[in-house]
């Protein structure tokens, strides 16, 4: 939809820049010609004020705290949806029928299998490396093994890939798990649910019988189904980045999971709890917003704050329920981690400094304390995250083939470097 024109004055000349309005959300103003009848460039260091592209997918208001995906509010998806119908909803743009939801779950599972081959990559791995290092070098690695799956150019083949990776993630994260813990590998089980399946490949072992807790199960669920997209985020930018020159869809998403594994993405579910560890009981919290608040002091509160979202995360407060559900399922009372955490996330919701800069706490602040109930390492949970986003990561993708506006993604910058200048000769210098 194109809306009025945006007046842009450069050096006393004036020209008319097309705007542009979305369904809902603030309007564009298209700058596509502006280096062209102007000669000047915009800056905007961090994209706080530049959309990259159209998209169809997920949409945040991050005043309001509104996540929606294909038009569905998170809070519907996650209380009465299952990972796998927010996964169709993502690619496809629609919820399934019955019959598509079955058909779409039987493909994903009947995909799971990895390459037997695959599984020697693993010991080139140290046994303590971050299973984030192994997932970058496995996933990558998934281009060399299915060829017939990298012509981007072929929709079906597109498709195939987008549903080998949503299938074979769980498959490798639980691998990287057991590689880490020196425990054997456990293949996927047909007859499980996505969620019940990835808990058993991670917690199973040969020589006891595994029983999937349906309360763990639907918690894990829950977990992907949150955090499965979330619009053109670092990782999922760096997936389109990375696509728009053409890359097989394994290396593009290797690619984001290489990004999503920095603590101020992905990386902060695992420094939130290291963070709560850290401060360990609820006297001590005090000393630490302190030094949150301390501009001098690089110490942030990990999981508080968010670049969109200037109200509460609405994943944190489903994510807060979980937890809580988790917790109660486990018989974990009095968990002191947990104590701390509602207690710093009070005296931060009434704190002038976090009141005034809008610091909510994001969903990473919850889902470390569920993770490690579940009986995952610190280590892992970056993993989780980029398993559960992968399926985002893929519709963007997809979503980014299929625009004919789509162009090799290509920055300009400000050079503020030397300018021309002669070469001396080392002698002369
Ligand atoms: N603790 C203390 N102060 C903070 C925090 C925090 N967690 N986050 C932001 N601020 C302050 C910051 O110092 C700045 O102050 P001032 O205006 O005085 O310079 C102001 O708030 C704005 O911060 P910013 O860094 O300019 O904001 P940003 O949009 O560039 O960064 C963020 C967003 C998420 C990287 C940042 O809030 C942060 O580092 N949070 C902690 C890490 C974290 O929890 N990340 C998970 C994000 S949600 C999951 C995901 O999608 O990846």
């Amino acid at each position: 939809m194109t809306g009025k024109g945006a007046d842009v004055s450069v050096g006393g000349k004036t020209i008319e820049l097309p705007t542009r309005s979305g369904t809902i959300g603030p309007d564009v103003i298209d700058i596509g010609t502006l280096y062209k009848n102007t000669g000047t460039f915009t800056y905007d260091p961090g994209f706080t004020s530049t959309a990259s592209c159209e998209s169809k997918i997920t949409y945040i208001d991050g005043d309001e705290g509104v996540l929606l995906h294909r038009g569905y509010p998170i809070e519907q998806l996650a209380e009465h949806g299952d990972f796998l119908e927010v996964c169709y909803l993502l690619l496809y743009g629609d919820l399934p029928t019955k019959a598509q939801k079955d058909d779409f779950d039987h493909r994903v599972t009947h995909h799971t299998m990895v390459h037997e081959q695959m599984s020697r990559f693993f010991t080139g791995f140290r046994r303590d490396a971050h299973p984030m290092a192994v997932m970058c070098g496995c996933v990558g690695a998934l281009s060399a093994f299915y060829h017939d799956s990298t012509d981007i150019t072929d929709p079906h083949q597109r498709m195939v890939a987008s549903l080998r990776m949503i299938a074979k993630m769980p498959t490798i994260a639980a691998m990287a798990y057991k590689y880490h813990i020196g425990q054997p590998f456990v293949y996927p089980k047909n007859d499980l649910d996505y969620a019940s399946n990835f808990l058993r490949m991670c917690f199973a072992v040969p020589c006891e019988e595994y029983v999937v807790n349906p309360v763990l199960s639907r918690a894990m669920d829950r977990i992907f189904i949150l955090h499965a997209d979330h619009e053109q985020n670092a990782s999922t930018s760096t997936v389109r980045l990375a696509g728009s020159s053409g890359a097989n869809p394994f290396a593009c998403i290797a690619a984001g999971i290489a990004c999503l594994w920095g603590p101020a993405h992905g990386g902060a579910n695992e420094a939130a709890l290291n963070m709560l560890a850290e401060i360990g009981s609820v006297d001590r919290i005090p000393e630490y917003v302190a030094r949150a608040k301390d501009k001098n002091d690089p110490f942030r509160l990990m999981g508080f704050g968010h670049r969109v979202y200037k109200n509460y995360d609405p994943r944190a407060r489903i994510m807060q329920k979980t937890t809580h559900e988790v917790l109660g399922e486990l018989g974990i009372k009095d968990d002191p981690m947990l104590e701390v955490a509602m207690e710093l996330e009070r005296i931060a919701l009434t704190d002038e400094y976090f009141i005034e800069k809008k610091l909510y706490p994001n969903i990473d602040f919850y889902s470390g304390i569920t993770l490690k109930a579940l009986g995952f390492p610190t280590t892992m949970f970056t993993v989780l995250f980029a398993l559960a986003r992968t399926v985002g990561w893929i519709a963007q993708w997809n979503e980014m083939i299929e625009d004919p506006e789509q162009r090799i993604g290509r920055p300009r910058q400000l050079y503020i470097g030397e300018p021309k200048r002669d070469y001396t000769p080392v002698s002369k210098r």
